[in-house]
């Protein structure tokens, strides 16, 4: 019956639809309502969200009658059923406004664990209404440290701790346990749970959640973040038990340099509440307290996440985490008291899940009873293994990046990372083993220990790759394989590196949140994949490290392991640049405002550091340069002086806080940055220039790139900068002379100065130092360094050598931008920028597309048989300028016709070398004869 009535309706809403493409006045308007409705970040329905004051965004359909927006109303309930009407939280009204992102909340107060209904409609540039969107829900998480019954409760594992690597202590894995009954039938379940350390649950013997290594990592001393989990489906009504694996993780492993454990080494710990609705509208409550029974005699008997994992089968507990277990002789928990020191707070970004899983594996070498498997591309993540074995036989499992020439693994840039598996097998037979408590940064895997009689097969091994649960936003394509291998490199980069934070690399003793490193590549981050939660989540924990230097010092990595008290140029401006990023890019101001007393303290910073403007202060300056003039690990710093770097981000990072300052409508600030930008870079230019040329020992590329990227000289001598700057390049044989901190910019500053195809040239080239370079080499990821390996000279012989590091794939942002020409004009792409620059000597071809806030965007063009094709795409709510490169308005066809004949498309301005226009939201294919 429902079927039908279902059936015939949208019946006629098709009906409607149509006869409305024919009839002027059918209220199509009416049907087609907003879509993609999300709330602050980028977050759909979630629940045990942590922000009660969030902000509304949703996309207007595409459809001929919808170019913009006009007004909106947005209705929030506490009932689906009072919506949209008989809102009681919050009725904004119609809103003239053509706002249809980040729109915040002005309601009713919001409390914990509150469910939250939610929809939208807007107007059309012609005033007519849509329809009513679906409804949206939104329910928070415990926002409050009093919202938490429960205890912090564990085994003791530092007393019987062993020693590990370098006699490091280890806390051995524990499993926590508890029976509980419910007394009547289960309408709707939660589960609020974190640890310090990382955990997995189950409840009646099944896994909670697929999530991998949480609660994550925050500066744990400031903050921990909770998660919430539907658990309705997981209880019934009598005798149920939870079960918890909890090992080490950042909290209390072996992290950085040993100086990483919070509270002195501190056992591994659990926090955990049901809160149970019951049929019958009553409330039952379960939490984490001294009721609860440990163990650390189960199979999971060593867990670290640089070591690897061991498990022992022999240990095995069947059916632990079931009502039925015996737990009479684990032992008792112990148990502390939730403190109002740290707080809790619900998970502010997406949790890490296995994100692929990589079969297409090959055997590279078999020798005795060792082999060597090729998962063909570097990961980050875990193997799982499927490998027949001899009961008692211990398997173990070896990770490498690249082998050495005789096929062994090369393994000196582990440095002391063991990241090493073990799996002892209880019976003969094929073991499975996926690695629980651990990752490894590997395209190699060697297994040895298995069922001798065996003939290894490649489907032995898969590899598991992880990383946050952030959505795929961006493609790039072009005609150039090698440049759709840079994206590749690029993308995999990226992913394998936003472990819950940005690390700088996800295989060494280090996997640290490096800011400069994560500086460098956040825009690219945000074409790409939708990082938007990510970064604003990995901002709280620099805001919070930042809280404990009362001189606005931003340490080098974050969260803050390696305490030296310290902060480097171009690292710590990670707290100015990556909000300004992802503003501009999201159009979420927010980001500006909870960034901005850090953004100021850091100015501060270099403001405390300086003498006439020029800060006397650490950088680790342009970091891995190539052929730096000193060498061995001296040379790593590069050869622009730091006292120029320093005083190049003063000044870059002060201009960055007055535009930050006038976009948050603080006017005095504004001013007042601005003239301390102009002071700083007056000094930088009498200090480090004579007349455009830099004056130190050695002329590098980054110091000019900085001078004019920063717009740190005057307009004549600037002019003359840049032409020294083509002489460096020159003088390097057009190949890139640049580290980290010189090698973002290079693009920006050579479009810029109109010299796009030299920068064609220097990413086209195949030699060192050049992007090409490494992929010749045979890389699937980006490089830390330009020279980390090559065919004749094998790898380089210093141990920091990561062949997962993302800092060089910052070029990203400008192949989107320029080489497929995509880029956001105001913030969040509210105009956007197509404007590709071909050059058939490198490229027949090239196309990206973002999903924007207001929808899919794209930029694709071809030349083929003397014609220039442009594909565009404009979604609604936005306009865009776009500029073809080739002049003659003349000859230029829009969607078969004559460019003049469309009136979507206004004319900007026209030479003979290019066309710009200003299009509406639309589709259109753009051609002209070269
Ligand atoms: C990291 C870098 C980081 C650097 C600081 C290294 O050990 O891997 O990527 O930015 O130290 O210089």
């Amino acid at each position: 019956m429902k079927l039908s009535k279902r059936i015939i309706l949208r019946g006629i809403m098709v009906y409607c639809t149509l006869a409305s493409l024919l009839i002027v006045g059918c209220k199509v308007e009416e049907i087609i309502a907003p879509e993609l409705l999300t709330i602050s970040e980028s977050f759909k329905n979630p629940i045990g969200f942590y922000n009660n004051t969030p902000t509304f965004s949703w996309r207007l359909p595409i459809s001929q009658h919808i170019k913009s927006q006009s007004a909106y109303q947005i209705v929030v309930a506490s009932s689906k059923d009072l919506l949209p009407n008989n809102a009681d939280l919050w009725d904004s009204g119609k809103q003239l406004s053509a706002q249809s992102t980040f729109v915040k909340y002005e309601g009713k107060p919001l409390k914990s664990r509150q469910k939250v209904f939610w929809q939208v409609r807007f107007w059309n540039q012609e005033d007519k209404n849509s329809g009513w969107s679906d409804v949206n829900t939104f329910e928070l998480g415990l926002l409050n440290n009093s919202d938490w019954k429960a205890n912090w409760i564990g085994l003791d594992t530092a007393k019987d701790s062993i020693k590990g690597v370098r006699a490091f202590l280890m806390h051995r894995p524990q499993y926590l346990r508890k029976r509980f009954e419910l007394f009547k039938d289960v309408a709707s379940a939660r589960l609020y749970i974190t640890a310090k350390g990382v955990f997995d649950v189950h409840l009646n013997g099944k896994d909670v959640s697929d999530d991998v290594m949480t609660p994550g990592w925050t500066p744990y001393n400031h903050r921990i973040e909770t998660l919430t989990y539907n658990i309705t489906e997981f209880l019934k009504a009598g005798k149920n038990a939870i079960g918890v694996e909890l090992a080490s993780g950042w909290h209390s492993g072996r992290i950085s340099r040993g100086r990483a454990l919070y509270e002195n080494f501190a056992s591994p710990k659990i926090l955990c509440q049901l809160e149970i609705v019951m049929k019958n509208g009553s409330k039952q409550t379960i939490i984490s307290d001294k009721s609860w029974k440990g163990t650390t005699n189960g199979p999971l008997r060593l867990a670290g996440i640089y070591d690897g994992e061991v498990y022992d089968a022999n240990f095995e507990m069947p059916n632990w985490n079931t009502v039925t277990f015996d737990d009479s002789n684990w032992k008792m928990v112990e148990v502390e008291a939730v403190s109002k020191d740290v707080k809790l707070a619900p998970k502010r970004h997406q949790t890490v899940k296995n994100q692929m899983v990589l079969k297409d594996v090959e055997i590279v070498s078999v020798k005795e009873n060792t082999s060597v498997f090729n998962l063909k591309q570097n990961i980050v993540g875990v193997p799982k293994v499927s490998v027949p074995m001899k009961k008692g036989d211990t398997l173990k499992i070896r990770f490498s990046e690249m082998l050495l020439k005789d096929n062994t693994f090369y393994t000196k840039n582990y440095r002391s990372a063991k990241s090493t598996d073990y799996y002892v097998a209880s019976k003969d037979g094929v073991i499975e083993y996926v690695p629980k408590f651990t990752f490894h940064g590997f395209q190699f895997l060697e297994l040895s220990g298995y069922d001798k009689n065996a003939k290894p097969e490649a489907f032995w091994v898969q590899g598991i790759a992880q990383h946050s649960n952030f959505e795929k936003i961006g493609t790039f394509t072009s005609s150039h394989h090698k440049l759709n291998q840079l994206q590749s490199n690029i993308t995999w980069g990226l992913r394998d590196n936003f472990f819950d934070v940005p690390t700088d690399c996800p295989q060494r003793d280090e996997r640290l949140g490096w800011t400069g490193d994560a500086q460098v590549i956040a825009p690219t981050a945000l074409f790409n994949y939708d990082t938007h939660a990510f970064w604003a989540a990995w901002l709280q924990s620099m805001r919070e490290t930042q809280s404990e230097h009362n001189n606005g010092l931003i340490p080098f990595i974050i969260p803050d392991v390696l305490q030296n008290n310290n902060a480097s140029s171009g690292w710590g401006d990670a707290s100015v640049i990556i909000p300004w990023d992802v503003y501009n890019i999201t159009g979420d101001i927010s980001v500006l405002q909870e960034n901005y007393e850090m953004s100021k303290k850091w100015v501060g910073y270099y403001q405390s550091k300086a003498k006439n403007y020029i800060p006397s202060m650490y950088s680790f300056a342009d970091w891995l340069q190539p052929y730096p003039a000193k060498t061995g690990k001296t040379g790593n710093r590069g050869d622009t002086p730091k006292e120029l770097i320093n005083t190049a981000y003063f000044a870059h990072s002060a201009h960055l806080l007055s535009k930050i300052a006038s976009i948050l409508g603080k006017t005095e600030d504004e001013k007042k940055y601005k003239d301390l930008y102009n002071a700083v870079s007056n000094a930088f230019e009498n200090t480090f220039f004579d007349a455009g040329k830099f004056i130190g020992k050695k002329q590098t590329q980054t110091a000019y790139l900085l001078a004019i990227h920063f717009n740190l000289l005057k307009q004549e001598t600037k002019e003359k900068a840049k032409k020294y700057l083509l002489e460096e390049i020159k003088n390097a044989d057009y190949h890139l002379g640049t580290g980290f901190l010189g090698t973002p910019i290079l693009p920006k500053v050579l479009d810029d100065m109109g010299e796009i195809d030299l920068m064609y040239k220097i990413l086209f080239k195949e030699t060192y130092p050049s992007w090409f370079y490494s992929i010749n080499q045979g890389a699937t990821t980006m490089w830390e360094r330009w020279n980390s390996y090559s065919k004749n000279d094998g790898f380089n012989p210093q141990s920091m050598n990561s062949l997962n590091h993302y800092a060089y794939g910052a070029v990203g942002q400008w192949m989107y931008e320029r080489l497929a020409g995509l880029a956001s004009l105001e913030p969040g792409y509210k105009k956007i920028r197509i404007a590709p620059v071909p050059n058939t000597e490198f490229l027949t071809s090239a196309s990206a597309s973002v999903k924007t806030p207001y929808g899919v965007s794209s930029s694709s063009w071809k030349i083929e048989n003397d014609t220039f094709t442009l594909d565009v795409v404009i979604p609604p709510n936005t306009s865009a300028e776009v500029h073809i490169p080739y002049g003659n308005k003349e000859r230029l066809f829009v969607n078969g016709s004559m460019f003049a004949k469309n009136s979507n498309l206004k004319l900007m301005s026209s030479d003979t070398s290019l066309i710009k226009i200003l299009a509406e939201p639309g589709t259109y294919n753009f051609q002209t004869k070269l």
